[in-house]
């Protein structure tokens, strides 16, 4: 694997510490969807990692469905204004949506898509969320499973990117500023 130990300051999470949240929270949530018609909903691609780990560590088959959105205005990301890249290929009207995210930062993008997802009249909506960035938050999203909450750090790895780079990384840490100045 490449060595990225010169671009990163600091690891936040390791690949370890996010196996066994994942295991808690798959436990907790197939109690508390017992008996009910889950969708598992990611939204692309920082989700990619942890729907795929997430999905796999619950003990029942479950659909997955994808979204793609992204913010656009006045170039500086998350305006609020969100553009649907790719839709649902599912109706989730009267299903029960759990939207899976690898981070909330400023929560924008996930209060639209529960705005969105409220809209088709689904039965239930509730989020999945990885890693939280309480510092930065723009607006409140009210997320039933969080799994870290980190500082208002530029993160990677596991799903999150610097310019569609450092994916693939297994754990989330900080980029280095020198990176991207
Ligand atoms: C990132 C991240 C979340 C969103 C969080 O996605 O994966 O989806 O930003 O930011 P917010 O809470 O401020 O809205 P991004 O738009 O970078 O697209 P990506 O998932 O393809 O990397
Ligand atoms: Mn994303
Ligand atoms: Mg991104």
């Amino acid at each position: 694997a490449t060595d990225i130990s010169d671009q990163i300051t600091t690891i936040l999470v390791t690949e370890e510490q996010i196996q066994e949240k994942l295991r808690e929270i798959a436990a907790q949530v197939a109690s508390d969807y017992e008996g009910k018609d889950l969708l598992l909903v990611g939204v692309l691609k920082g989700a990619v990692m942890v729907m795929a780990d997430f999905a796999r560590a619950l003990p029942y088959n479950v659909p997955m469905d994808w979204m793609a959105v992204s913010s656009y205005g006045s170039g500086t990301k998350s305006s609020g204004v969100v553009q649907i890249r790719k839709d649902l290929d599912t109706d989730i009207h009267d299903r029960h949506v759990l939207i899976v995210e690898d981070i909330i930062d400023s929560g924008l993008t996930l209060s639209w898509l529960l705005e969105n997802f409220a809209s088709r009249g689904a039965a239930s909506v509730e989020v999945f969320a990885l890693l939280r960035k309480p510092d930065a938050a723009k607006v409140q999203v009210d997320s039933k499973y969080i799994g870290f909450d980190i500082p208002n750090e530029f993160v990677i790895g596991y799903g999150l990117d610097y310019d569609e780079r450092y994916r693939n990384v297994r754990d989330v840490a900080v980029l280095a500023p020198h990176v991207y100045s």
